[in-house]
């Protein structure tokens, strides 16, 4: 049976509304619903930190509000996303019962203030969430607007709480069972750290086991485990109450450095996603920035949306992106003309069955009021902002019919929180060098300027649907995943890895004896050494007859069985393997021994797309600026059209097709103006007879 989303006709619109901000301005509140019509917003996210309001003192509640709020969205066949409220409590909760505030790693208990902090282990938090939980379901899990349950906010962070320390003791030796296993997973003798006795189990912290890279690696899982347990109380009496709506919760991505955008690394998403019926997540891509060009920071963007869309392979949510700017920024730079445009449909193109947006009215005061939203200080219609979200309002009915569009996609890029949170912790090397998920965007890239659909995907997941799997810096292999890496070549599966490959176990450990066998026997190859190279330093690698700079890393391999693609032209491994191809069973598997520029992988996926026909169909000839992307449904096809760049573009179509944006019939020559965007449907190719 299909739930209440799924039974949604067209894409949902709108975004976080918070009338709790404004109860006394009913002047305001009347104003918002006319303006929301005006910009064909369809749904509201409600509530989402809204506790103090509902439950103003404990056990006393005020819910008239919010049934006004159902009220006005049923008037208008709208939708309500209801948030449960865990993500910032009520202040007479915290004074209270000080035991939900967090303990920060130096252990100091936090006062009251901020939000996404309290204690996931708290026995009085979880139980004061299920009550406010079970009457929020109680009162409106019925109600016709109802679609979608926002399960609390962003969750993240840690904490190390007398019941948080219990708890990760408890896992630890669930885990472990004995303090000899443990000792030898985390490589206890090192430094004299042995476990005598299982209260001596602490968190990792600054002020004692800071180095312990095993623990480490434990908990961050021990992180995940406990929010998604957290989670999963929060969402029993959803679950119980109303079984027809689906719930998520909004993952985040994060922009830590300058040009870095990626899914959140804090917690494993693969792992968390099980819990949710559809994956959401909030979108905050620097458009416009001075350190890349706009298709690079696009490149970026899709490549967050589909690892999002990979993490169920099934339509997701955009829960927040902003209509104009941020405010959390150094510089909080506005979308220019036709950006706001641009990048919504990017979201839509890339499997997105919502825009929607942080916030519906701009705040008057307090730590956001300067963050954009639909509905500015200045209360009216006719501000660029509003203009923009209500053009692209009207844009988005005109293409409802794709809601619900899956995706057909043939490559897959490997990404594992474990793995990502290993080789970022283990010391040697270069450590500002690593750059893991840098180097799954740069093949990304590749495949993102020649129109060539990616997933991105743990390593529990399938392979076999996949033609070609990348899997650059594997570091980290368990035998369940060898074994079915293994699997996929053997049964004609492409796959490509790099240095950094295979190195430790699931404990952090280094595998001893070189390389497991059974990735020697896929690759052919044996790694010998990882040379890590100054900044400024370069060697060069020989392939097809053309020279390439190497940068960062160079891997001294001994090539066993394997056909040697590149040499290595310098350096004391001059004249040895630096790229191999190796046929394993049906399948083939490459290896690249050192980090090279993209003009390299350019021309070594050349040869890969070719051989597996990767080739976009719809398209005769890509624009690395121009970006397509496809949706498919029933038996159409929808091509998404974006032109990421400041100047006109060109790109040549395979056929001719009609724009559904402005239902002009388009000409295989296709001439998109700056920033500007087509949707062009055709009939399934293969489905025509
Ligand atoms: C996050 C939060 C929102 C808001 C926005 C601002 O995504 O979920 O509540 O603070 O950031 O960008
Ligand atoms: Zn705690």
């Amino acid at each position: 049976m299909m739930n209440k989303l799924e039974m949604v006709k067209g894409f949902l619109h709108g975004g976080d509304y918070n009338p709790d901000q404004w109860l006394k301005r009913p002047d305001i509140l009347q104003q918002d619903y006319q303006l929301m019509d005006q910009a064909h917003i369809n749904t509201v996210t409600v509530g989402v930190f809204a506790w103090a309001r509902l439950e103003p003192q404990e056990g006393v509640y005020d819910f008239d509000w919010l049934d006004e709020v159902f009220d006005k969205m049923n008037q208008r066949n709208g939708h309500v996303i209801l948030a449960t409220p865990s993500g910032a409590r009520p202040r007479w909760m915290s004074q209270k019962y000080p035991e939900v505030n967090r303990v920060d790693s130096d252990g100091r208990r936090h006062t009251h203030g901020f939000r996404h902090n309290h204690c996931y282990s708290s026995p009085i938090y979880r139980e004061k969430v299920r009550e406010i939980n079970t009457r929020l379901a109680e009162r409106y899990g019925n109600n016709p607007a109802l679609v979608l349950w926002h399960v609390s906010n962003e969750y993240s962070g840690e904490c190390y709480c007398p019941l948080c320390q219990f708890n990760w003791r408890k896992w630890v030796k669930h885990k472990y069972q004995t303090l000899d296993a443990l000792n030898d997973a985390w490589c206890m003798s090192v430094w004299s750290g042995l476990y005598s006795d299982w209260s001596q189990i602490l968190p990792p912290s600054l002020l004692g086991d800071s180095k312990v890279h095993g623990m480490d690696l434990d908990w961050h899982q021990f992180v995940t485990d406990m929010t998604v347990d957290f989670f999963n109380q929060e969402i029993q009496p959803l679950k119980k109450l109303t079984p027809n709506i689906p719930v998520t919760t909004n993952f985040m991505a994060e922009s830590l450095k300058e040009g870095q955008y990626t899914p959140l690394t804090g917690l494993d998403y693969g792992k968390f996603a099980k819990s949710l019926d559809i994956i959401s997540w909030d979108s905050y891509p620097s458009w416009h920035n001075r350190y890349e060009t706009t298709a690079e920071t696009a490149m970026k963007t899709a490549y967050v949306h589909d690892q999002f869309w990979s993490l169920k392979q099934k339509p997701f949510l955009v829960m927040e992106s902003t209509p104009s700017c941020v405010n959390w920024g150094q510089y909080n730079k506005a979308k220019q003309p036709g950006m706001h445009r641009l990048s919504s449909f990017q979201q839509i193109a890339h499997g997105s069955d919502s825009t929607l947006y942080f916030q519906i009215r701009q705040a008057q005061g307090n730590s956001e009021k300067y963050h954009g939203a639909v509905i500015g200080h200045d209360g009216k219609s006719d501000s660029r902002v509003f203009k923009d979200v209500q053009q692209y309002g009207q844009e988005l009915q005109k293409i409802a019919e794709i809601k619900g569009a899956s995706k057909h996609v043939r490559v897959a890029i490997l990404f594992d929180w474990d793995s990502n949170w290993a080789l970022n912790r283990g010391g040697g090397f270069g450590r500002p060098t690593r750059l893991g998920i840098q180097t799954l965007q740069k093949h990304y890239a590749d495949f993102w300027k020649r129109d060539i659909a990616c997933d991105i995907i743990t390593s529990t997941m399938d392979f076999s649907k996949y033609d070609l799997l990348i899997a650059p810096m594997m570091y980290m292999v368990t035998p369940d995943m060898l074994a079915r890496i293994q699997r996929f070549v053997e049964h004609g599966g492409t796959l490509v890895s790099s240095y950094f490959s295979g190195m430790v176990d699931s404990n952090d450990r280094v595998n001893l004896g070189g390389w497991p066998q059974s990735l020697q026997d896929v690759f052919g190859v044996e790694p010998q050494e990882l040379d890590t190279l100054l900044p400024g330093e370069h060697y060069h690698v020989k392939f097809n007859q053309r020279e390439y700079e190497t940068t960062d890393y160079d891997q001294v391999l001994k090539a066993n069985d394997a056909q040697v693609l590149g040499i290595y032209s310098d350096n004391f491994y001059a004249k040895t393997p630096a790229i191999t191809k190796h046929q394993y069973g049906k399948g083939t598997a490459y290896y690249i021994g050192a980090r090279l520029s993209s003009t390299f992988i350019q021309d070594f996926y050349d040869g890969i797309v070719q051989d597996l026909h990767l080739e976009n169909q719809f398209v005769r000839h890509s624009n690395p600026v121009v970006s397509i992307q496809t949706r498919y449904k029933g038996a159409y096809a929808y091509h998404f059209v974006m032109n990421f760049s400041e100047t006109e573009q060109e790109v040549e179509m395979q056929r001719a097709s009609v724009d559904m944006l402005t239902n002009r019939s388009i000409a295989k020559q296709v001439r998109l103006g700056k920033y500007d965007v087509m949707v062009l449907k055709e009939k399934r190719r293969d489905m025509l007879d």
